[in-house]
């Protein structure tokens, strides 16, 4: 994403250093041209209902971005579909997921008309019939199942084995059959599942192709109608060199296999996919040190800024903008934040670095922002979108005094 012309940093026809001297580091910055790309390539595969997962990047301007692209939104709590509506999406584009709705975030969605409120638990049928009869309303819902599947990524990310929280195990079927003649006021039209993020494995998009696909006949042969099956995000991306190549044709293929003689509406909630590799983080350096003969360089992003490093143990790929010689040292980049896990990568190889230069830390676009905090007292970070020779703030932090003013000391103290 980054290109450098004449040795100067580059994203799309915007220059890096433009950008620097408006905003302080550390920031996000997204490259529009990339997200269109990566969104058509993705429909164009897949076909027109997709559903872009908004817990990835939920910044308005983003959410604009992938609705003028007529994909859909998928959400996961009543701040998000809030969001969703607020950036311009059609009701009729959203789906509400979840494994924790509360009654508001329900009674919100019915009033709203969303395109499905997919469940994930038979109780939750019960509470969304309640209320559907409650305003009066007949609502379109899906069930999410969980097909059992172990889609081979870290146990942290993984949501689609019988074991994990997610969804309603496959082999209650008979039971929500019943419990649907119950829900007069209930139209169950959709299945859904996601077994995972960052899922690479061909075999496991395949069986739960299959699972979806028997489940969705069984439903119909009971005279329960599916029109949707959704089959979920999880799509992987390349953050590291050594990674699996992920082919998203291949699914293309195994998805003909599975379901090319049935009239189901397919549909997908891809979030990293779409945006991971359109964003990187910019981040300065703010001191360098050796500690028992490690080159630490200490950056101003941090754990709160990036999470992925300390929670997951993500690879993100660090690259310098300055590059004074051709000599290279062995770098450890660090945050500021007081915690052993606040380190982006250890042992990599960059040209000799001083304070004040800038970093880049590659494909942060998806779970970058959304995950970040203001643990340490730090702001938040602020986000950028370039789009060709143009440029815009899309989200602005507030100062870390505003954040200070907000607790509230009691009378008592
Ligand atoms: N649909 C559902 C129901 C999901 O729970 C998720 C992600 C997605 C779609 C989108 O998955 P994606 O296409 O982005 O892989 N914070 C973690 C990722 C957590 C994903 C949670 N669910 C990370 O930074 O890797």
């Amino acid at each position: 994403m980054l290109e450098f012309k004449n040795q100067l940093p580059f994203i799309e026809n915007t220059s890096l250093q433009e950008v620097i001297k408006v905003c302080e580091t550390p920031f996000y910055l997204y490259s529009q041209d990339k997200i269109i790309q990566k969104v058509e390539m993705t429909k164009k595969v897949l076909g027109e209902n997709i559903f872009f997962s908004v817990k990835s990047n939920s910044n308005q301007a983003i959410l604009k971005l992938m609705q003028s692209l007529n994909i859909g939104a998928d959400v996961v709590s009543l701040g998000e579909l809030k969001r969703s509506l607020s950036a311009g999406f059609d009701p009729s584009k959203i789906i509400f997921e979840g494994v924790g709705k509360s009654k508001d975030d329900l009674t919100f969605a019915i009033q709203k008309n969303i395109r499905l409120i997919n469940t994930e638990s038979l109780e939750e049928i019960k509470l969304l019939q309640s209320l559907a009869l409650e305003q009066n309303k007949y609502v379109d819902i899906g069930v999410r199942l969980n097909p059992n599947i172990d889609g081979g990524t870290i146990n942290k990310i993984s949501t689609g084995k019988k074991t994990d929280k997610f969804g309603i195990e496959i082999n209650e079927i008979e039971n929500i059959i019943n419990l649907m003649s119950d829900c007069k006021n209930l139209n169950l039209i959709g299945i859904s599942c996601h077994i995972g993020s960052q899922i690479s494995n061909i075999n496991a998009y395949k069986n739960t192709f299959i699972e979806m696909k028997k489940s969705a006949d069984k439903f119909s042969l009971s005279g329960i109608n599916i029109k949707h099956v959704d089959l979920g995000g999880g799509f992987h991306v390349r953050y590291n060199k050594n990674d699996p190549e992920f082919k998203i044709e291949n699914i293309k293929n195994e998805l003909d296999d599975c379901f090319s003689k049935s009239n189901y509406e397919l549909s997908f909630e891809p979030g990293r996919y779409l945006i991971a590799e359109a964003g990187i983080l910019v981040t300065s350096i703010i001191n360098a040190k050796q500690n028992g003969g490690i080159n630490y360089l200490i950056v101003d992003a941090g754990m709160n800024t990036l999470v992925r490093p300390a929670m997951y143990n993500a690879y993100h790929e660090i690259e310098e903008i300055t590059k004074k010689t051709d000599e290279t040292m062995n770098y450890t980049v660090a945050g500021p934040i007081c915690e052993s896990s606040d380190i982006f990568v250890k042992n990599i190889h960059l040209t000799k670095q001083s304070i004040g230069d800038i970093l880049i830390i590659k494909n942060t676009g998806a779970y970058g922002k959304v995950m970040s905090s203001t643990y340490n007292t730090r702001a938040l970070p602020t986000e950028v979108l370039i789009n060709g020779e143009n440029f815009a703030i899309i989200y602005a932090p507030d100062k870390i005094e505003k954040n200070i003013e907000e607790d509230i000391i009691p009378s008592w103290l």
